[in-house]
């Protein structure tokens, strides 16, 4: 219950109290912490009557730097109007952000760091509950990581997608588009001019990616969870749906804080299997397993990869939308969002999971209606694809885990042998790749090292390895590619991820050599490295790895206490210590 007071006199024993008197500033007397705090604040001109609410932090997001939260004024005037609508306070807070292109060296560098940012300002700054504004691929698993570290009342939401252009008659896209057409440059099929041109029109409004990259998968994923409102996760970030949302979500907030829901009651081992299942069967960015992973171990949760594995068997691709089918965001917005999804998917989901709304998943697919006749969601028994988009690889070379996007994957290659053709690191990659001299073909595979969490350092969405130029211009589209990086949710092709443990603290990746035979099954689950344990053995003894680690600073906290992508590349330090299970369970 919201037990809010207008009285200035706290009492000495209100440090742990509701509005202003949360999380007083420690000064040896709370009455006197209390009644600074309100004269500061009152320079602002509140008044009592405004202080006594529920008090509604805003964590704003926005930057000249993230286009991706271009809208993020307009919503948070429109969240703050939802809260003043409830009774609450609003209070808009800055938090760092991260946009994907401009973040050096990576988004995911940063990601740990935002995190921190966020759950220390819920902690520091008096708030009853928290709205969470992002949206660009980090943004959104950066803030639930650190609201649910943090414990308090938290509702997600998101920036929306951009939307789509369109080039000399055909509609496109970040990013999935922006891959296409720069392999078309690559090939030499489109010249300078035009690249040009279709440069200017990929991205025709601010918002996130178009299609199912990390960004929209994360949006699906908090709405799977339960801890943004249903319909949130597709508005477009210019549409009048998107404001209506956010005004929604900033009158939910003040419920979130009269009732005191926190976030643990929301996220929970049920929440996580179905935002799993929602993975799966949108064909989610790679990237969403990792950022899963980090949230559920902030929890207490470990992400057992191969119960991920089993429901892909069973979860199936029902989602058109590029890169695993035809589609964009905006098209799956107008054929009904998430609940046209989730209505579909009734049958594999828990529906007893509390979400937001304080109904559980099941209640809010049910007031979802009957749904109408589309073309983005596919029914079960016509899927995209029949299993989920993600498998899980093991085998020698990768022990602790791999994955491939199986349903965006050249299904020819699926199952492959080949010569492995070996990069060492990104620049050793850049300077050969294209080099009229190097020894490849089609049917190798490619290897690419030290591009894992320490190795990079950051974990850099490399992994999408370019297909040489040589073979390029011949019209080669796709190879088995592997490395111990990460892809963008917008990429495509057969690209073996997250190999675990990474090159550059030993893994077996690291001892591969050009030549070797490499195996891949994804029918089996396996990828396999046809060298003999002795043979790997003598390599591992005479090889040196490279360091990794760093003098001061951030990035020594990253190289000291940075975890493998199996925990979710988030810092040991920042995982629970409380131990709950794992999930899948
Ligand atoms: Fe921000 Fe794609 S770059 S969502």
């Amino acid at each position: 219950m919201w037990r809010g007071s207008s009285r200035l006199q706290a009492g000495a024993t209100h440090n742990a109290g509701s509005g202003l008197r949360k999380g007083l500033t420690n000064y040896g007397d709370n009455d006197f912490s209390l009644f600074l705090r309100k004269a500061f604040i009152k320079g602002a001109g509140y008044t009592d009557d405004a202080l006594d609410r529920p008090v509604i932090g805003i964590a704003n997001t926005g930057s000249a730097y993230n286009p991706c939260h271009g809208n993020m004024e307009p919503l948070i005037e429109a969240v703050k109007r939802g809260i003043l609508l409830a009774g609450g306070l609003p209070m808009p807070f800055p938090t760092i952000s991260i946009h994907e292109s401009f973040a050096h060296p990576t988004s995911m560098y940063l990601r740990n760091l935002m995190s921190m940012d966020t759950e220390e300002m819920l902690r520091a700054a008096p708030m009853d509950a928290v709205v969470l504004i992002g949206g660009c691929d980090k943004t959104v698993p950066a803030q639930l990581m650190g609201a649910a570290s943090a414990g308090i009342p938290a509702i997600q939401l998101v920036t929306g997608s951009m939307l789509t252009g369109a080039y000399r008659g055909t509609r496109v896209g970040a990013c999935t588009d922006c891959r296409r057409y720069w392999g078309m440059y690559r090939a030499e099929t489109l010249d300078d001019e035009e690249i040009s041109d279709v440069n200017n029109q990929l991205v025709a409004s601010v918002g996130t990616c178009a299609v199912m990259g990390t960004a929209s998968t994360m949006a699906c994923l908090a709405e799977a969870l339960g801890i943004s409102l249903p319909g949130s996760a597709t508005p477009p970030a210019v549409t009048a749906d998107r404001m209506r949302i956010a005004e929604a979500t900033g009158a939910q907030a003040v419920r979130l804080a009269r009732e005191g829901l926190t976030i643990d009651r929301i996220l929970t081992p049920e929440a996580f299997e179905n935002a799993m299942r929602v993975l799966l069967a949108i064909g989610g960015s790679t990237n969403g397993i990792v950022h899963l992973a980090a949230m559920a171990g902030r929890l207490g949760m470990n992400v057992d990869l191969k119960a991920l594995d089993r429901l892909g068997r069973d979860t199936p691709v029902l989602l058109d939308l590029k890169p695993s089918g035809q589609h964009y965001m905006e098209d799956f917005h107008r054929a009904g969002g998430m609940a046209t999804l989730l209505r579909e998917l009734k049958p594999l989901l828990n529906l007893d999971a509390l979400t937001v709304t304080g109904r559980t998943l099941g209640e809010e697919i049910e007031r979802s209606g009957p749904g109408f006749e589309q073309d983005v969601v596919r029914t079960r028994d016509n899927p995209i694809y029949p299993q989920g988009g993600i498998a899980v690889l093991e085998g020698n070379l990768a022990p602790g885990g791999a994955i491939i996007k199986q349903a965006s994957a050249d299904q020819a290659l699926m199952e492959h042998e080949g010569r492995a053709v070996v990069f060492e690191n990104l620049e050793d990659m850049a300077a050969r790749i294209d080099d009229e001299s190097l020894d490849v073909n089609a049917d190798d595979v490619l290897v690419l090292k030290n591009i894992g969490p320490k190795g990079a350092p950051g974990m850099p969405e490399a992994g999408y390895i370019p297909i040489p130029k040589k073979l390029a211009v011949r019209g080669v589209k796709d190879m088995v590619r592997i490395s111990d990086g990460r892809m963008s949710g917008t990429a495509f092709g057969t690209i073996i991820l997250h190999v675990t443990p990474e090159a550059a603290i030993g893994g077996p990746l690291a001892y591969v050599r050009n030549g070797d035979r490499i195996r891949l099954s994804v029918g089996e689950r396996s990828i396999s490295l046809l060298v003999s344990d002795e043979e790997l053995e003598a390599r591992r003894q005479s090889q040196e790895l490279p360091s990794c680690s760093a003098e001061r600073g951030y990035a020594k906290l990253f190289m000291d206490t940075v975890t493998q992508a199996d925990k979710g590349v988030d810092f040991d330090f920042l995982r629970s210590v409380e131990q709950k299970g794992q999930v899948p369970r």
